[in-house]
């Protein structure tokens, strides 16, 4: 059960016969398939790569979210939060973190990096008691149930508007990490404090 998420390519072959288990696994811990699969790509050995642009490269196309749309978060003059501009963005990466930052119960044996989350997973709905009753996270049940019901989610704010990609450390400390998007004129004042 823990191996699922601490460790990648994880099988757990599983005899309904004998009810028992033959579990093995490639390391412990995440690692880059967790979130890169097996990069079919990447083994294609294409050489010229290096000289493609940042969003034309294998290794981004081996996570999901392949599309680096030319849009931005910008806020206009009379907005006190910002709201994404230009191409959609494609958030689909995120199913690869929420294989292992959600309550869920698997469908599959093991995960499978850039599979739909839904495909591979059952996940828990917002109930009492790992809950509250308005959805906020109460026990251990990580990110994805309570992220996937707020506004910023709804407005495609990703994991990676905060944490970085690899490190997973916020990206800016204290309140500026939140007024990439919220007005300081509004939010970082004593009435709103
Ligand atoms: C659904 C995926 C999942 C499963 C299953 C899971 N964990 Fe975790 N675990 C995580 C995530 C994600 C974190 C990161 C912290 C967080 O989100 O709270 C974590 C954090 C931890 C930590 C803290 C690590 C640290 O460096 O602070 C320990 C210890 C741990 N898990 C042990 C276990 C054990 C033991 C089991 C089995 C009983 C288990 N986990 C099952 C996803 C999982
Ligand atoms: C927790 C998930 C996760 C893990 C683990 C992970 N990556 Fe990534 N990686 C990402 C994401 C997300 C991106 C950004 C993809 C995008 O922008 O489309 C990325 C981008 C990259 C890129 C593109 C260049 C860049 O920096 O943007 C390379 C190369 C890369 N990863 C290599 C690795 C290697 C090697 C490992 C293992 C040591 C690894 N990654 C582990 C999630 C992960
Ligand atoms: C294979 C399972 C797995 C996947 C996939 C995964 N994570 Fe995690 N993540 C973990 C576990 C386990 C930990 C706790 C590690 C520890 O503390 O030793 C963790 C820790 C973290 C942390 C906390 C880091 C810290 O400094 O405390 C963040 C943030 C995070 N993950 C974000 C992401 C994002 C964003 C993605 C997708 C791009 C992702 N993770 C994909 C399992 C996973
Ligand atoms: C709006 C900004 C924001 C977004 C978006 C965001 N996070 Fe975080 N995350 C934070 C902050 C702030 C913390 C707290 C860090 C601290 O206390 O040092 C945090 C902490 C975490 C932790 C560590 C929890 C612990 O117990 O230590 C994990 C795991 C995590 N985030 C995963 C994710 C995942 C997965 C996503 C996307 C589904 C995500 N976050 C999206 C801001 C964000
Ligand atoms: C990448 C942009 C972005 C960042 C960074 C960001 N937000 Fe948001 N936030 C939004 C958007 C967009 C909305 C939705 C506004 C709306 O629908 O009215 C929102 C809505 C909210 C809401 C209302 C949520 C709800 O479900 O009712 C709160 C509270 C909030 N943000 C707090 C924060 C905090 C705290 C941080 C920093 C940890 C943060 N935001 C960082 C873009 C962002």
């Amino acid at each position: 059960m823990c191996a699922d998420c601490h460790s990648d390519g994880l099988v757990r072959n599983y005899s309904a016969e004998k009810n028992s288990f033959a579990s093995h696994f490639d390391n412990i811990s995440v690692s880059c398939i967790s979130c890169h699969g097996d990069m079919p790509l990447h083994q294609q050995g294409d050489t010229h790569q290096g000289n493609q642009p940042a969003n034309k490269r294998n290794d981004m196309l081996d996570v999901i979210s392949t599309d680096h749309p030319t849009g931005r978060w910008l806020r206009n003059i009379d907005e006190k939060t910002a709201h994404w501009q230009g191409e959609a963005r494609n958030n689909a990466f995120m199913d690869n973190c929420f294989a292992c930052h959600s309550l869920r119960s698997p469908l599959t044996d093991g995960i499978k990096a850039n599979t739909p989350f839904l495909d591979q997973f059952s996940p828990s709905l917002l109930a009492a008691p790992m809950y509250y009753a308005d959805g906020q996270i109460k026990e251990e049940v990580y990110v994805y149930g309570s992220f996937l019901q707020s506004k910023m989610y709804a407005a495609g704010v990703n994991c990676l508007d905060c944490h970085d990609k690899h490190t997973m450390k916020l990206k800016i400390e204290g309140n500026g990490l939140c007024l990439q998007c919220h007005g300081a004129e509004v939010y970082s004042v004593k009435s709103h404090h």
